[in-house]
């Protein structure tokens, strides 16, 4: 791999923290749960066509990425971390297409222009030091109809502001998190249009269940309860996290967003 900025170097170590993480939260239902309800919201974002060749941008430990074998016929995921790559297991069972696995940068991908139907970035995006290079990569690669489905931490509400100002003060800032990055919709929407990209529609995300499941580590509340007892607390919070998702301008005010977007030189044939 070429020479990497100190930032992406950075990007590497954090990972290998967060690689030991994702292991950990893995041993929690609450957890696993909240994660499975956000991979089948992004899933639902996401085209049925079995034959689309897909992109997981970012693919970490490959969440998402089995979820993409299921449905596609090529799910490729890429990933700077070793760490992160190596804590995917496969799925081959019922798998409908092949998985591949590539360690390369998403701001420089070795990876074909007009290659890919459907690529799928969660949570990934925060952590570029050039957002609008990603995306104008992602431009590059998505075929003039393909779709990009993204999952990012939002940043509309105040109060959450505040939450990741003063999380970035805490000890465990930069080992396994960077939650002060976040975008409010003004920004997103920026973003994707100096890449040429344009929004097509947007599914809110995260409330309650948000700030207690996403990251035992960080807000280590339901992982003190016994299993059973903090699943059953889990599935409440996100009963009622579904509930305020659909609440007129509160909904804004999530912890996550959900967008699906297109190329904006489709966006605009198409009108
Ligand atoms: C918070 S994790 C998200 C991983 C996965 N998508 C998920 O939702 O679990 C962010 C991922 O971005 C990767 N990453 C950071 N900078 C990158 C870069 N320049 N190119 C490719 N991957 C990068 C990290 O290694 C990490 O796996």
């Amino acid at each position: 791999m070429p020479e990497l900025s100190e930032h992406k170097q950075q990007q590497i170590a954090m990972h290998k923290e967060v690689a030991e993480m994702y292991r950990r939260r893995a041993g929690y239902a609450f957890a696993q749960d909240f994660q499975e309800e956000r991979n089948a919201l992004l899933m639902a974002l996401l085209p049925q066509e079995r034959e689309a060749r897909s992109l997981d941008l970012g693919c970490g430990t490959g969440i998402t990425l089995n979820d993409l074998a299921r449905r596609f016929r090529v799910a490729c995921g890429i990933d700077l971390s070793h760490e992160m790559l190596t804590g995917f297991v496969g799925r081959s069972a019922d798998a409908n297409g092949k998985v591949l696995l590539l360690r390369g940068d998403m701001g420089k991908l070795p990876l074909q222009s007009n290659a890919f139907d459907v690529i799928l970035c969660r949570s990934a995006l925060h952590h570029m030091d050039d957002e609008v290079a990603v995306l104008t990569e992602v431009c590059r690669i998505l075929k003039p109809n393909g779709r990009l489905v993204l999952g990012e931490p939002a940043n509309d509400f105040p109060l959450f502001r505040l939450a990741r100002w003063i999380a970035k003060r805490g000890k465990s800032y930069g080992k396994i998190h960077t939650i002060d990055r976040a975008y409010t919709r003004g920004q997103l929407r920026a973003m994707f249009a100096r890449a040429g990209l344009a929004v097509e529609r947007e599914t809110r995300f995260g409330f309650i269940a948000y700030a207690l499941c996403d990251n035992p580590d960080l807000v280590p509340i339901l992982k003190k309860l016994p299993a059973g007892l903090a699943r059953g607390i889990g599935a409440v919070l996100r009963a009622i996290d579904r509930v305020l998702a659909h609440v007129p301008l509160l909904k804004n005010w999530s912890w996550y967003t959900m967008l699906d977007v297109r190329r904006a030189d489709a966006a605009t044939a198409r009108r």
